[in-house]
């Protein structure tokens, strides 16, 4: 998979990041995420990432934060290209980019249906820290993951 490049996302990619968004977010309804993600692409354009392969969009990562704390908000890679190296390209440049920025602990929320993405977070050393109830609306649990940079 050495073609496929990471660069920033732009407003032009958010039809397909969408189509990727919903992997991540089983809980969502995807007109209302659309404004989610474009929200998160306005306030922090340098810590929203593609993955691009021959000119579509196959993965991406979107990340905020606040003082020396940030949270991946999302990551999510089109399950054709999954295992393939391509995730954990997006996750090495948003922590570079955080790690340019002096944050200090990085949190990600993830979804009770995407728990078989834990082992991928704990390769980059990220532990379980606890978990909320509801955290994502009613019958929606979080699993809360903690990385000290
Ligand atoms: C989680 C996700 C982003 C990982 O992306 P990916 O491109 O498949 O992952 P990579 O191929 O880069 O894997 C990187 C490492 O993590 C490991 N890994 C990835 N997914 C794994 C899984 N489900 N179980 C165990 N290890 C996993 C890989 O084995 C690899 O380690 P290795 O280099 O030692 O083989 C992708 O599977 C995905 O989009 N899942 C659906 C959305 C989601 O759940 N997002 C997370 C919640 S926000």
């Amino acid at each position: 998979m050495s073609e496929v490049h990471i660069r920033t996302m732009a407003e032009r990619d958010l039809p397909e990041v969408l189509e990727l968004a919903l992997l991540a977010n089983p809980h969502v309804a995807k007109e209302t995420y659309k404004e989610h993600i474009a929200s998160v692409l306005e306030e922090h354009p340098d810590l929203s990432f593609v993955a691009v392969l021959n000119e579509h969009v196959i993965g991406y990562v979107q990340a905020q934060f606040h003082g020396v704390m940030a949270v991946i908000e999302d990551i999510a890679v089109d399950e054709k290209f999954q295992g393939k190296g391509v995730g954990e390209k997006l996750l090495r440049e948003e922590l570079h980019a955080l790690r340019r920025r002096n944050v200090k602990f990085v949190f990600a929320e993830v979804h009770y249906k995407c728990a078989s993405a834990i082992p991928f977070y704990y390769k980059f050393g990220f532990r379980i820290c606890g978990f909320q109830q509801d955290y994502f609306g009613v019958g929606h649990d979080a699993i809360i993951l903690k990385l000290e940079l």
